[in-house]
């Protein structure tokens, strides 16, 4: 199939676009590197030997997204292009909302003015928002609580309303629990800019020596160790199961949603630990209060895409963190930072 991916150059876009040439697919990238570099889709290419066409531009740009439906025939979409930190979209409410949905719309409308209807879309177990009423389960009552959540709701509600208005439409709706980890190689991985707002990434610069310590955000919950537990899953695993969803989506209309997930819950302290394991180098950590909006605990129930696309997440917790070592170490200030940004 010859697909566009949205946000390509990006985290989990990069390790799915790998994933997709690896299948035999034809791949075209649209990204404006708000959040990423274009080295990682050079990477990529070296790893596969494959090309994939990019191009530089912004889901805002509507003539320009227009242009690229006009140039080339699509079968099918992957959607990853948005923003995504919890505290800068309660800061920045309006270019959150714009950047996503308006983003979303502007795509939509695209591919339907160009008859494509095939659209895989990163959800996020944020939509779930506090409810501790784990495992979660799809049909768990939706309830997100930070503006970045609530632009995944709602374009979660659109792509429900599209679906009803006109049934040639073929959607996934793929909620990612804690995607973690990177490629085998070591050569494409998580790059935050700044400070990273996530426990991986964090916990990873201060085993390379960039951050002295990781701060536990609370523990005092109601948990094994009182520290939170998420659901962290391997970024291949998740890039496997777009191509299951792509696969799932080919001949069946309608809309379909699936958490992807391990459905193992680990707290903040056994990462730590793992890490630390994985790359034999001290993680020191000191407790501090608990971050806002933190649930307790949130894992999946990802029985739905075992029973529906037959996948399920392979990498235990071991692995996603030898494998983010070997890239961190590798890359200590990813792609092209300079050592000391
Ligand atoms: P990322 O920031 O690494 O990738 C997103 C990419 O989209 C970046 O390359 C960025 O430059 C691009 N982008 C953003 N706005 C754009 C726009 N208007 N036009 C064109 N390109 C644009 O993030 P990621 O971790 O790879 O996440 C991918 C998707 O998965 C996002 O939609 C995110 O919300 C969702 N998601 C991520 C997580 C996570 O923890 N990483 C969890 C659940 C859901
Ligand atoms: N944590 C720390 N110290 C840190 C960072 C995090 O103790 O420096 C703790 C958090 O309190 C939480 C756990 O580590 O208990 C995981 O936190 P993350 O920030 O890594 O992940 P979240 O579950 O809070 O949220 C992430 C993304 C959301 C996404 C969600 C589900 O940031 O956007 O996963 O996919 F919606």
């Amino acid at each position: 199939m010859k697909i566009l991916v949205t946000g390509g150059a990006g985290f989990i876009g990069s390790h799915t676009v790998l994933t997709l040439l690896e299948e035999g697919h034809e791949v075209t990238v649209i990204d404006n590197l708000i959040n990423s570099a274009v080295d990682s889709l050079e990477r990529v290419e070296g790893l596969t030997g494959k090309k994939i066409n990019f191009c530089e531009g912004d889901l805002l740009d509507y003539g320009r997204l227009r242009a690229l439906f006009d140039q080339e025939e699509f079968d099918s979409v992957v959607h990853f292009a948005g923003l995504k930190a919890v505290g800068e979209s309660a800061e920045e409410p309006l270019r959150y909302y714009r950047n996503n949905v308006v983003g979303t719309l502007n795509l939509l409308e695209c591919m339907a003015d160009a008859g494509v209807y095939s659209l895989v879309f990163s959800s996020s177990a944020t939509v779930y928002g506090a409810s501790e009423n784990v495992p979660l389960i799809e049909g768990t009552p939706l309830g997100a609580i930070n503006p970045y959540g609530r632009t995944k709701q709602q374009i979660e509600d659109i792509l429900t309303d599209l679906s009803a208005a006109d049934p040639r439409w073929r959607v996934a709706v793929l909620r990612y629990f804690n995607p973690v980890g990177a490629h085998e190689s070591g050569r494409i991985g998580e790059d935050p800019k700044g400070t990273p707002n996530n426990l991986l990434p964090y916990v990873a610069q201060v085993a390379a020596g960039r951050r002295d310590k990781v701060t536990v955000f609370g523990s005092d919950y109601n948990t094994e160790d009182g520290t939170g537990v998420r659901d962290y899953i391997h970024v291949m695993d998740l890039a496997a199961g777009h191509i299951a969803a792509l696969n799932f989506i080919a001949n069946k209309n309608g809309i379909f949603r699936w958490n992807l997930g391990t459905g193992r819950g680990s707290s903040v302290l056994e990462v730590v630990s793992a890490f630390q394991k994985a790359s034999g180098r001290p993680i020191p950590y000191e407790v501090g209060p608990r971050r806002s909006g933190d649930a307790a605990v949130s894992y999946a129930d990802p029985s739905a895409a075992l029973v529906d696309l037959g996948w399920r997440a392979r990498r235990d917790l071991s692995q996603m963190c030898s494998d983010h070592w070997a890239w961190q170490e590798a890359n200590p200030f990813g792609y092209t930072h300079q050592a000391g940004s």
